[in-house]
């Protein structure tokens, strides 16, 4: 008999500011309605000073640890595509944080949007290498667009942290797997540049050919049929995109595109992503964590997982919902989550995304703006120094 592996818990955080679109649109003078109803967006994280993707990780990660103790896990994953240092992996820094054993191995994982779901994959793998092992994944993202440009009203911040191991209290995660790779300059970031760059209609139209890319080779791997899914996660660079993907895809199998099928399918999967905004390797990982906190029971319900990464890679796979898995939802602190963030206005907004880390090598102290457990105090010789509350 094939082992059950998959989601055990998952446990999110977002960052300490919220800036609605009501006020990007005052700014820049779009109608409220391209944001709200075109995109889909209401409004959009915004990390404090002295947050970044590994506050935010080990934010994410320390509820796991609470919870179900650090025994079994000897691998950490952390999937980012805002990457803080091209050598070390961000990851050393939450291993530390979370106070996870020396015997771990940590490794941080990039392609996109796509990194989480590889490090989902690769964790599925280690635990059916030795299924009393299980494995921390950690998607965790700050998404930064130029001021001003189309892009900025999809930015956001997350961190999504899963516990994978052999009988998932959560999803059983399916054999086989839908895979795509094509070579296209959609959106990238050049290590020179803190912000990404983007050919936004370009990138949407790269996004909708993975999706045909992913069905075709999940279905000669002998997938499921469209039917058996009960609903569709899709990465959510804004919700409506969802959207767009899902109608592509009914067209491709020839299905009927009416929108109260695409509506029905994609349920409550964006309720997060569209107050967070676009967490980039998280966003996927954000539409499951909104599907099982809000849609009613899903008990053995299939769901599909559609993974996109710009550049590009993307994954179809499947999940199956576990019989009481409502008993150990989060739902609670990830309302919280999004609940707890202080609105800025847009000057504040500006302020924080101008900010920046000296890079002189000297002696900074960040102010200190996060009530988060964990907060980048500053940084020394180069050296990032985190602290916990
Ligand atoms: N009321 C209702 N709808 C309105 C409206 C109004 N007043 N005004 C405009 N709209 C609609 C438009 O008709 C359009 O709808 P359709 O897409 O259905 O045609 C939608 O709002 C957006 O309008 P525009 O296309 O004019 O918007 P834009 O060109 O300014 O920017 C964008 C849109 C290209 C997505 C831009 O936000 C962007 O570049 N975002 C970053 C890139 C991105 O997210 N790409 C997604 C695929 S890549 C990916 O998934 C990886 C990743 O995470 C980045």
């Amino acid at each position: 008999m094939s082992l059950s592996i998959g989601i055990h818990d998952l446990s999110l955080a977002t960052g300490e500011f919220v800036l609605p679109h009501t006020a990007l649109a005052a700014h820049n003078g779009a109608d409220i309605g391209k944001y709200h109803v075109g995109i889909g967006q209401e409004s959009m994280s915004v990390t404090a000073a002295d947050e970044d993707i590994v506050t935010l990780a080990a934010t994410a990660a320390a509820p796991l640890i609470a919870r179900h103790g650090s025994d079994r896990i000897r691998t950490l994953i952390l999937a980012t595509e805002s990457s803080i240092d091209q050598a070390k992996a961000a990851g050393v820094y939450v291993h530390s944080l979370i106070g996870l054993p020396s015997a771990t191995r940590v490794v941080e994982l990039k392609q996109a949007c796509y990194g989480a779901t590889a490090a989902l994959q690769f964790a599925v793998g280690l635990v059916r290498r030795d299924p009393a092992q299980q494995v921390l994944v950690i998607a965790s993202d700050v998404s930064r667009y130029d001021l001003d440009s189309p892009g900025e009203a999809t930015q956001g911040a997350a961190a999504v942290a899963m516990l994978v191991g052999v009988n998932p209290a959560l999803v059983r995660i399916e054999d086989p797997s839908g895979v795509f790779t094509a070579d296209v300059m959609d959106f990238w970031r050049p290590n020179y540049r803190d912000t990404a760059l983007v050919d936004g209609q370009e990138s949407v139209g790269a996004y909708l050919q993975a999706v045909e890319g992913t069905w075709k080779d999940y279905t000669e791997q002998g997938g499921r049929t469209l039917e058996e899914f009960a609903a569709f996660c899709y990465h959510q660079p804004f919700t409506k995109m969802a959207h767009k993907a899902h109608r592509h895809l009914l067209n491709y199998c020839g299905r009927d595109t009416d929108p109260t099928a695409v509506t029905a399918a994609l349920g409550h999967t964006t309720a997060y992503n569209r107050v967070i905004g676009n967490s980039y390797t998280a966003s996927l990982y954000l539409a499951l964590a909104a599907l099982l906190d809000q849609a009613d029971d899903l008990t053995g319900q299939n769901i599909g997982f559609l993974s996109y990464g710009s550049g590009s890679v993307a994954e179809f796979f499947a999940g199956t919902v576990v019989a009481g898995y409502q008993d150990h939802l989060r739902t609670a602190a990830h309302r919280e989550a999004i609940t707890r963030r202080t609105e800025v206005d847009y000057a504040g907004y500006r302020a924080l995304h101008e900010h920046r880390l000296p890079a002189d090598g000297g002696d900074h102290a960040t102010p200190a703006q996060t009530t988060g457990p964990y907060r980048l105090a500053g940084i020394s010789g180069h050296k990032r120094l985190y602290t916990t509350r």
